[in-house]
Order: C-alpha cells, then structure tokens, then sequence
C-alpha cells in the first residue's frame, strides 16, 4: 500500500498583512538611507528570499539593479560554518554598495560567508537587509542593518521558506505543528 502523507498542520506565526505593514516600513528605510545613491546592487540569497525581495523592491523607489546568489541548501551535509556557493552574481560588485537580502538569519553563517566575500572584491558597502532573525541561534556575529522581525529559534516555512522545497508558496509565515518540523539546534 503506498504511503499518504497526510497534510501538515500550520500555525501562523507572522500573518500576510503582518509581512506587509513591515516591509513597507523597511522599504522606506533603504528609500531614506539610499537617497542619491548609485543604483542600488540588491543581491537576493536564493530560494527562500524571492519572495520577501519582490515585495521589498517593489515597494522601494530608489534606483536598483537585482542580482542572485545561490549556496548550498541548508542540511545538506556541510559542516556548520561551512558554506559553499552554489550560484555565484553576474554583476561585478567593485565599488558599489549592495543590500544582501536574505530570507532568515539563523546561525548567521551563509551571511557571513557572503558579506566577507563581497568585502573582499571590492565592493563600497554591503549592508544586510533579513526578513527574519533567528537571534537566540546565532554562531557567529553578523550586523543585521534591516530587520524585519526577531523570532524564537524554531523552525518556520512560508513566505519563501521550505521544508524540503515545500512551503515556500504559503503567503505568510508559518510554524509546522507535527514531529516533521526538524531540530533546528
Ligand atoms: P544560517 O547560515 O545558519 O544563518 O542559515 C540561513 C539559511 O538556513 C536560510 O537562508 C534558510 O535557508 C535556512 N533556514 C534557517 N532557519 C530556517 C527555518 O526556520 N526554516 C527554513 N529555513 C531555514
């Protein structure tokens, strides 16, 4: 007999009009922080910040160009605190400042790697910009310059992020209420 898997069950944690009111608030920060600025360099960490950085940029009026990067999906066997790139940006980052844009900060290590790198090539700033911060989970030190919400170190899916690719569509974020939600210390 095949295996059916039964449907999750979800608790909201941060609803759709929640992410909404938030973003437009951080939105009008980068206006404000960017004004007269170059075009922007606003660098998305694929998958899960799509979501969050099609509603953060459209809201944000200040010139920008988009860019993706890409490391390995969380749990896939590396160590902690070794991140690895998996899609590297198309743009050249010398000179320019960047917003990186991540979905969830948890041990802060795919940031970290990120920011250095781009430090490394040359580029005039790079400010963090995370929908979500793990903060209780952090291993190592990032500076977080927007927040959009500090949540408790639980494992969370919706709005971008997965639980094995799944989830991502869900219009707000969510808290999975079965054993299938993975220890995430
Ligand atoms: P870090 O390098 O430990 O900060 O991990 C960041 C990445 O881990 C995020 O970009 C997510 O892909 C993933 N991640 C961390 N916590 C969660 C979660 O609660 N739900 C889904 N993905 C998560």
């Amino acid at each position: 007999m095949e295996y059916e898997r039964l449907p999750d069950r979800l608790e909201t944690l941060i609803s759709q009009s929640e992410l909404e009111e938030r973003i437009r608030q951080l939105a009008a920060e980068i206006d404000r922080d960017f004004a007269g600025a170059d075009p922007l360099l606003c660098v998305g960490v694929l998958k899960g910040s799509v979501f969050f950085l099609v509603d953060l940029l459209k809201q944000v009026k200040i010139p920008v160009v988009v860019d993706f990067f890409q490391t390995a999906s969380y749990g896939s066997g590396t160590t902690p605190g070794e991140v690895r790139i998996r899609k590297d940006i198309d743009l050249s980052i010398r000179g320019r400042d960047v917003l990186l844009i991540e979905d969830i900060v948890d041990t802060g290590y795919t940031l970290r790697t990120i920011l250095d790198l781009f430090r490394f090539r040359g580029a005039r700033s790079v400010r963090l910009c995370a929908l979500l911060d793990k903060a209780d989970a952090r291993e190592v030190d990032v500076p977080i310059d927007y927040r959009g919400f500090t949540i408790d170190n639980i494992f969370v899916v919706g709005y971008g992020l997965d639980l094995d690719e799944r989830y991502r569509n869900l219009p707000y974020i969510g808290v999975i209420q079965d054993d299938a939600a993975p220890e995430t210390d």
